[in-house]
């Protein structure tokens, strides 16, 4: 009998799954291929996730650890039977992209840059090392994919490109003032392309996210101050054609409206 019992659970729960995903499939989502830099990371794990329930059919996971990277595939390719390719990238590192990966990544849907590394402040004050990799993995060896993304005929035809990038490139604290600058070089940098694409059908998204939940704000108190990466994950896929620069959550404009305006003596505690 208690076997039963577990048979129609389990039964009941892979319909209940399977009917679910069904009805979020949108046969109209524009994004079928998705490009994502930092496959690794909690909130780009969640926008896949999202991105494979409405209808995304082939994700091109870029990350640096292999294994992490694996199990993510495969949750993802069983779950909703998405085509998956991977590639093991170290952004601490950077290098021209070889010809055969500029071809590889030319006609995706949506491209999504999520890699990111806030690194140890106390300790990059007085070591090259760190804050060079702090530099590194935020903005510079970015680069060569936003060249290759970014290209001239690229452009000129549909696609999204969406950078996580932070509020805290938003001014210097010493607090974190290195991950600061280089958010803030790669919002620039990223604001030169949205511009560049105003009258273009290439859209890009440059999100400000504030506190999001995730190893990254793991010491972050009070806790309740980290929105869930998943309710991120779905705001982002409502209007997956959205264009412009926006903070997440939206309250953020508000409080770095505030942080930008107050006086040196304050921020400087901060
Ligand atoms: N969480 C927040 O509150 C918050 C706020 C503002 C902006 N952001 C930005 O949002 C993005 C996603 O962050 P998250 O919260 O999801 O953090 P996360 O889970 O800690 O993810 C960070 C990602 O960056 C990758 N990464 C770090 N160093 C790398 C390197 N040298 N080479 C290649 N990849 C590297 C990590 O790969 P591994 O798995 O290999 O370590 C991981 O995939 C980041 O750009 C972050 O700066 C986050």
């Amino acid at each position: 009998m208690q076997h039963f019992l577990v048979f129609y659970v389990c039964i009941g729960a892979i319909i209940k799954n399977e009917f679910f995903i069904k009805t979020q499939l949108n046969k109209n989502f524009p994004i079928k291929k998705a490009f994502v830099m930092g496959s690794t990371s909690t909130i780009a794990q969640q926008i896949c996730m999202e991105l494979a329930l409405k209808g995304c059919k082939q994700f091109f996971l870029l990350a640096r650890d292999e294994k992490k990277n694996n199990i993510f595939a495969k949750n993802l390719e069983l779950k909703f039977n998405v085509k998956i390719i991977k590639k093991i990238i170290d952004l601490n590192q950077i290098s021209e992209l070889d010809p055969q990966t500029k071809k590889d990544i030319n006609d995706y849907d949506l491209y999504l840059l999520s890699a990111g590394y806030l690194g140890n402040t106390e300790l990059a004050n007085n070591n090259l090392e760190e804050s060079k990799k702090i530099t590194l993995v935020n903005f510079y060896s970015l680069l060569p994919w936003l060249l290759q993304i970014t290209t001239k005929k690229r452009l000129n035809s549909k696609g999204r490109l969406w950078i996580l990038t932070s509020v805290a490139g938003d001014r210097g604290k010493p607090s974190n003032y290195q991950y600061g600058a280089a958010k803030s070089a790669l919002t620039i940098f990223c604001e030169g392309i949205l511009l560049r694409c105003i009258n273009k059908p290439f859209a890009v998204r440059i999100i400000k996210a504030g506190f999001i939940k995730s190893p990254m704000t793991k010491d972050i108190k009070p806790s309740f101050l980290c929105t869930n990466p998943s309710l991120m994950a779905k705001k982002l896929l409502k209007n997956p054609n959205k264009r412009g620069i926006h903070y997440f959550p939206w309250w953020w404009k508000w409080i770095m409206f505030v942080i930008k305006i107050a006086p040196e003596s304050i921020i400087a505690k901060l």
